[in-house]
């Protein structure tokens, strides 16, 4: 029970990766808040069954008020923050030359406005604790670029510059900010990929087949843990090898 008695946010918790993230730190002890746009009602309903307590919040990450009030209820609950996980992300894929602005702002507003608006509100309980994990869920999309996803590889690229600054402004009140970049993980978001597609990608990786959602959330409890604590600033690749630097 590395996690006992932390408090948790899991945003995108509903359902893929995020959700995974949230049974992992609730198995590790953790009581977990979902915030997602979707209901997060199973996500609860599981991390009850694991004995440990859990409040599934309807936000929009790109409006302040909402993840404000978001926040304020969490701490009405349990009275700390301990661990943040940004993992709510999008796709709106084109080519540049046809890319619509919305889509590129839409991205960019989920994936990377999203991620600000929530560490900066939970930086005031967790500076005020000396104590904090934030662990933003990038790509190596952001690492290697990727044809038709321009706005993606954008934001998640500058997750990673977000994350660096944060950790340096942060990391002499005891709070860590890390990045995850997963490769291709089995989900909705890669679902869309043809079997064709899918055999290119996985061609390209060194360990021969795609991540499940659980492997990137062994690596989000790791990073959330004691065993962590001189962690900062840094980016783990979860990608079968994909990217080696
Ligand atoms: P998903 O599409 O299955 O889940 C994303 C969750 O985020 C959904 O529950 C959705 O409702 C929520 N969400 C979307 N917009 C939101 C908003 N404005 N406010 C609150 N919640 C919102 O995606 P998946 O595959 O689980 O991905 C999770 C994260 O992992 C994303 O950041 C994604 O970019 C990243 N990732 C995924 C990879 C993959 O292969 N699936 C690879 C690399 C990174």
């Amino acid at each position: 029970m590395r996690l006992a008695n932390k408090v948790a946010i899991v945003t995108g918790g509903a359902r893929g990766i995020g959700q995974a993230i949230a049974l992992h730190l609730a198995e590790a002890g953790a009581h977990v808040a979902i915030c997602d746009v979707q209901s997060g009602i199973e996500t609860v309903a599981r991390i009850e069954e694991l004995g440990r307590t859990a409040l599934a919040l309807q936000v929009d990450i790109t409006r302040e008020s909402q993840v404000k009030d978001a926040v304020e209820q969490i701490m009405a609950k349990w009275g700390r923050i301990d661990i943040l996980v940004n993992n709510a992300g999008i796709t709106r894929d084109g080519l540049l030359l046809r890319m619509k602005e919305s889509d590129w702002d839409a991205v960019l507003d989920v994936n990377l406005k999203g991620a600000f608006l929530f560490s900066q509100a939970v930086l005031r309980p967790m500076l005020k604790q000396r104590e904090g994990r934030i662990i933003n869920i990038a790509s190596v999309v952001g690492l290697m670029g990727n044809p038709g996803q321009a706005n993606y590889a954008a934001s998640k690229a500058g997750l990673i510059g977000f994350s660096k600054s944060l950790a340096r402004e942060v990391a002499s009140r005891g709070v860590t900010v890390n990045c995850i970049a997963p490769g291709f993980i089995i989900s909705d978001m890669t679902d869309v990929l043809t079997e064709e597609q899918k055999k290119v990608l996985m061609d390209q990786v060194p360990l021969g087949d795609m991540g499940l959602p659980k492997d990137v959330a062994s690596a989000v409890a790791f990073l959330a843990s004691p065993d962590a604590r001189y962690i900062t600033g840094q980016t783990v690749n979860v990608d079968g090898g994909l990217v080696m630097d």
